[in-house]
């Protein structure tokens, strides 16, 4: 029998690159290697990358630098790069760093262990392309072991509204949907092996039109109903979502649907309509509030979070206030936001640059008003009651953390009980970036 080999996967990025990892390190495991924590143990190293913004992509080149020693102490080490910089720069990553011996496109992981096969006799692996079929059903290999209470699935992958700024639509391909049955045969999996909640992730999730068992399309809404009778699943939540596609079924189910977590990630990027015509963003700030008020009517105590780029492409004061103004009016509970970032290839790519210093000023400015609002929503959670699914043990003797609802970070103190119970908690005070409370 042939010993255990070690695999490190590091991860940079979006949670579906998480998920990714996850499903990777299955497929490996099917090939005789586990996952490790510790580099030098390592007989494989995969680095499963970011392309979004330009530092995400350098800190490939430089993360691969560092690993010449470990490669010279031990030559038979093999260095695969995988995601998104593996997708958009293919052959150029070998030319740039020889040592990578694998270079593997998100759409390809399932070929992996082949890829594994055809290095171990010294031969370089590369593959970006796309394949026709679900590429998450050909990685078959399901391990049957305990998991973490929340868990990531997911059920969308890729884009086709092409924002000026994005390379997503290059970089994960034409938006495709899993069938509603693979997805619900998963989430039942997952549910087996101990979780109780999980996020639906697709770039465009709620884009989502995945064919139900009759051959026609189904909308999020109507997948998020068919978890709803799952036993044992307790939540659901999804991840990312555009305004444009925030159809009346999704709203009503957030008002209806009791496993529906209140929370919304929504990305807006820019509070100027002028900004948002030179994004290709298909809305308006209006549209996008409107959108918001209607959110609002079916769950009032929803969170909103969204993600904003400053310093796009002759953005000027002006329209950085009209992003201030849309943030004020909305308050969000929580939100990412960027300095714009050239990405090569992308048509925003052409336009001329807003100074750097200008961007950054503006990037703290608008940093500082969100910060505000999580902290005020945050104070007014003390003396509320939430439900905290624990995920942890704490710090503290005898403490949890866990997320409520609202997806904030709870320490749950009070003979808080078990990771994976789901507790009723009275909130009693607001920290910098979680809430403690005790069980009631
Ligand atoms: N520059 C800066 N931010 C970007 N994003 C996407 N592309 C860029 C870019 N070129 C941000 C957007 C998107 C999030 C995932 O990353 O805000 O919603
Ligand atoms: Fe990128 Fe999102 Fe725009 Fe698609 S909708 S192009 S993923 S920013």
């Amino acid at each position: 029998m042939s010993e255990t080999k070690k695999l490190f996967i590091k991860t940079y990025g979006c949670q579906m690159n998480v998920y990714d990892s996850e499903r990777m390190a299955e497929a490996m495991g099917g090939a005789g290697y586990e996952t490790t924590t510790a580099i030098e143990d390592a007989d494989m190293i995969l680095l499963n990358t970011c392309h979004i913004r330009e530092k995400a992509a350098e800190k490939v080149y430089s993360e691969l630098g560092r690993f010449k020693g470990l490669k010279e102490a031990k030559p038979d080490l093999k260095i695969g790069v995988a995601g998104c910089v593996a997708q958009a720069e293919g052959e150029e990553i070998v030319r740039r760093q020889p040592m990578v011996d694998l270079v593997v496109g998100p759409q390809a992981y399932h070929r992996l262990p082949e890829m594994e096969e055809k290095i171990r006799t010294g031969a370089r692996a590369l593959d970006t392309d796309f394949p026709e079929e679900d590429k998450f059903e050909l990685l078959k290999s399901r391990p049957k072991g305990k998991r973490a209470p929340a868990a990531f699935l997911t059920v969308q992958e890729g884009c086709d509204k092409f924002c000026a700024f994005c390379v997503v639509p290059y970089t994960r391909g034409a938006e495709v949907s899993r069938p509603v049955d693979r997805v619900l045969s998963e989430a039942r999996d997952l549910v087996d092996r101990g979780v109780r909640e999980i996020t639906l992730l697709g770039q465009n999730v709620n884009a989502y039109h995945g064919e139900g068992r009759d051959g026609r399309s189904r909308s999020l809404a109507d997948l998020v109903w068919e978890l709803d009778k799952v036993e044992g699943l307790e939540r659901i939540r999804f991840t990312t979502s555009h305004p444009n596609d925030m159809q009346d079924d999704l709203i009503a189910a957030h008002g209806e649907c009791k496993k529906l977590m209140p929370y919304l990630h929504l990305p807006v990027q820019s509070g100027s309509d002028k900004i948002l015509k030179r994004m290709n963003r298909s809305h308006t700030a209006e549209s996008y509030l409107r959108v918001i008020e209607r959110i609002r009517a079916a769950r009032p105590d929803i969170l909103l979070s969204g993600d904003f780029i400053v310093g796009f492409p002759e953005e000027t004061e002006e329209d950085f206030q009209a992003t201030l103004d849309l943030i004020k009016e909305v308050k969000y509970g929580q939100a990412y936001s960027f300095k714009y970032s050239t990405r090569p290839g992308t048509p925003a790519a052409e336009r001329p640059l807003v100074d750097d210093a200008e961007a950054s000023d503006r990037l703290q400015r608008l940093q500082a008003l969100i910060t505000q609002q999580q902290r005020d929503i945050q104070n007014s959670m003390v003396g509320r009651e939430v439900s905290v699914l624990l995920e942890k043990t704490g710090r503290l003797e005898g403490q949890m953390v866990g997320k409520s609802e609202y997806l904030h970070a709870v320490h749950v103190g009070g003979n808080p009980g078990a990771v994976g119970d789901i507790v009723r908690t009275r909130i009693v005070e607001s920290l910098t970036n979680s809430l403690a409370g005790v069980r009631i």
